[in-house]
C-alpha cells in the first residue's frame, strides 16, 4: 500500500470516528434542537396547522371498521395538529412530546376549547402514562425515526405493545431511504449500518428505512393492515424537495 493511500485511509477513519462522536453528542441534545427547530420552522410539521393526510385517511378507514371513539395516543405530537384532529373525531387523546413549550400550549388550548387532550412532556422512550391494554389507536408521525438509538426504539416498541388493546391500531409515518431531502445525506452517514443521517440545517438525527425494514422492525407483534410509499413535493428548510414517505397501519395481533 502506498504512503498516500495509507494516509487517506487513516484520515477517513479519523473523520468518520469524529462524525460518530459528534452524532452521539448531538443526539443527547435533541430536545433543545427540536425547540430551536420549532422556532426556525424549517420542516413542514413545525408550521403546518392541518392534520397529516394519512391520519385523516386512517380515521376514515377506522370509522368504516366501526371504530369512531376510544383512547388515542399521539407519539411525538409536536404542536398537536393531529392530536386536535383525533379529538375532533371522537377520541380521548393522550399526546407525548419532549418540547415543553408545545406541550404547555396544547394543554392550555385544549382546556380553553374544552376538548379531551392531555399532553405530557416526556420522552417516548420512557414509560407512557397509560394503563396496559388501554389504547385503541396510536399514531407516530415522524417521531420514531428521530429516536436514533436502537435500545431507545426497542423500549418505545415495548411501551407500544403494552399500551395497545389486542386488535388496537398503530399508524407510523416516516421518511423512506430514497426521500429527496434525507436520502442523499446517506452519502455522509455517521452510521450507515442503521442508515443514520444528520439534518444539516437542524442537526437533528434520523434513521431512514425501506418499507420492508420498517415492517420487519414491528413484525411478530403486529399484522399489516395497509401500507404505502407516498410521493409528494414539499418544502424543507425553504426549498422544495421530492419526498418519499412510508405510511404503515399495523394492528396488534
Ligand atoms: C417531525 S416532528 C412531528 C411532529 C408531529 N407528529 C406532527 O406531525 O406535526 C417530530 C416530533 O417528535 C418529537 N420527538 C422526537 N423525539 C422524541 C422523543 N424521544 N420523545 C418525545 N418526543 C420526541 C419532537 O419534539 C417533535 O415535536
Amino acid at each position: 500500500m502506498t504512503i498516500l493511500l495509507r494516509f487517506i485511509l487513516k484520515d477517513l477513519k479519523r473523520n468518520t470516528l469524529s462524525k460518530i462522536r459528534n452524532f452521539d453528542k448531538i443526539c443527547v441534545m435533541t430536545k433543545e434542537l427540536w425547540s430551536e427547530e420549532y422556532a426556525r420552522q424549517g420542516i413542514p410539521s413545525s408550521f403546518r396547522k392541518e392534520a397529516t393526510k394519512v391520519v385523516m385517511q386512517t380515521i376514515s378507514l377506522l370509522a368504516e371498521r366501526g371504530i369512531k371513539s376510544g383512547m388515542a395516543l399521539d407519539l411525538g405530537c409536536g404542536k398537536g395538529r393531529n392530536a386536535f384532529f383525533l379529538a375532533a373525531n371522537g377520541f380521548d387523546v393522550i399526546a407525548l412530546d419532549f418540547v415543553s413549550e408545545n406541550v404547555a400550549w396544547i394543554n392550555a388550548t385544549a382546556k380553553e376549547v374544552k376538548i379531551p387532550i392531555h399532553a405530557h412532556c416526556q420522552s417516548v422512550v420512557d414509560p407512557w402514562p397509560v394503563r396496559p391494554d388501554q389504547v385503541d389507536f396510536a399514531i407516530d408521525i415522524f417521531c420514531y425515526k428521530h429516536i436514533v438509538d436502537k435500545n431507545g426504539q426497542a423500549k418505545y416498541r415495548q411501551n407500544l405493545i403494552s399500551a395497545l388493546k389486542k386488535g388496537g391500531y398503530y399508524l407510523i409515518s416516516l421518511a423512506a431511504d430514497d426521500d429527496g431531502f434525507y436520502g442523499p445525506l446517506l452519502s455522509c452517514s455517521p452510521d450507515i449500518k442503521f442508515k443514520a443521517i444528520l439534518d444539516p440545517y437542524s442537526h437533528i438525527g434520523s434513521f431512514l428505512y425501506s418499507l420492508d425494514e420498517i415492517i420487519a422492525e414491528f413484525s411478530g407483534d403486529f399484522i399489516v393492515v395497509k401500507m404505502e410509499n407516498a410521493r409528494s413535493v414539499s418544502p424543507m428548510h425553504g426549498k422544495e424537495y421530492p419526498r418519499s414517505v412510508l405510511n404503515v397501519l399495523f394492528q396488534k395481533a
